[in-house]
């Protein structure tokens, strides 16, 4: 009797400890922090494209190109797993193979295992709303731009992969990653902007090493360039987007692009 009492207890004392193990907070590596997803999703625009709730938009409004909207994923993406998810970010492809088109999967194929896992950790926590949209309506220009080197999202990932932007050594590594996945997308895959830059194109990022710390952080928070400017699309990006960069990502940013112009 008594012995039986003693493993009862034992047996309790076990459960017990299993039910603090489990409800005890994992190691902060392996638990998914939805709140850093959300903050990457405005910083990588999804938030932009696809809108706050997440319920996508007409995007793209030029009949004799297309009429193309940014999906509603709010609807979408439960019925997709994570692993569809991140494939279909890192390829550019969804889950049945068919293309996308206006994605920017080249900044976002560079995503770390842990990014992607605290994307989605907020990409679950939207609910459903709003409607799903058409697919793409292709007019007489989008032929034209096929021959002018348009092309789908996986194809376009696949012809710039060589063109990664310089490596500047570990110290400045995290910069680089946080340039790949925030300003890539305009300023170009090796953040060299275009190679015949027209007024209003995103320019080479060796202007930033022209920055102060304390300038280039105004200008990511509120879109005022140096010397108290308001630029185009730039200020504009900076007030939906990369405002959400904490001082300590913009600080390695800026240390990066320093770094990138002295080679
Ligand atoms: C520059 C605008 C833009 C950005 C930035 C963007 N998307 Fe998209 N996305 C689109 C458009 C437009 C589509 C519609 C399909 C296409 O590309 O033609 C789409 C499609 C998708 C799809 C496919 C859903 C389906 O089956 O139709 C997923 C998933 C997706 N986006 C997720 C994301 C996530 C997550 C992010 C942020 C990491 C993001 N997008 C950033 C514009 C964008
Ligand atoms: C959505 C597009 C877009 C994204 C994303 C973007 N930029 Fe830009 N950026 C531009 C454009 C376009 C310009 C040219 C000025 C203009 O027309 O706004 C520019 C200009 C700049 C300039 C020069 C400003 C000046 O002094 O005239 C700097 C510095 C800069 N960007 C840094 C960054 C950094 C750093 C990131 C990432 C953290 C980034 N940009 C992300 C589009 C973008």
């Amino acid at each position: 009797m008594a012995d039986g009492g003693k493993s009862t207890m034992r047996l309790f004392v076990l459960m017990a400890t299993l039910v603090l193990a489990a409800c005890a907070p994992a190691p902060a590596a392996n638990r998914a922090d939805a709140a850093h997803g959300r903050r990457l999703a405005t910083v990588m625009g999804c938030v932009s494209c696809h809108g706050e709730r997440l319920d996508g938009h007409l995007f793209e409004e030029n009949p004799a190109f297309a009429l193309a909207y940014s999906s509603n994923l709010s609807r979408i993406l439960p019925r997709w797993s994570d692993a569809q998810i991140a494939a279909t970010l890192r390829t550019g492809r969804r889950r049945d193979g068919t293309a996308l088109w206006f994605m920017p999967t080249f900044a976002q194929a560079p995503l770390t295992d842990a990014d992607m896992r605290d994307l989605i950790a907020w990409l679950r926590t939207v609910k459903p709303t709003g409607t799903d949209h058409p697919g793409i309506v292709k007019g007489p220009q989008w032929a034209v731009a096929l021959g002018h080197g348009f092309s789908d999202s996986a194809a376009q990932a696949t012809r710039l992969a060589a063109r990664a932007p310089l490596d500047a050594g570990g110290a400045t590594a995290t910069g680089r990653y946080l340039a790949r996945i925030a300003c890539a997308e305009c300023h170009g895959p090796d953040l060299k902007g275009p190679k015949d830059p027209q007024p209003g194109d995103a320019p080479d990022l060796v202007v930033a090493a022209g920055y102060t710390p304390a300038d280039f952080r105004r200008l990511l928070r509120t879109g005022e360039a140096a010397g108290g400017r308001q630029v185009g699309l730039m200020s504009q990006e900076a007030r939906h987007r990369l405002h959400a960069l904490t001082d300590a990502e913009i600080g390695a940013i800026h240390a990066y692009l320093s770094a990138r112009a002295g080679h």
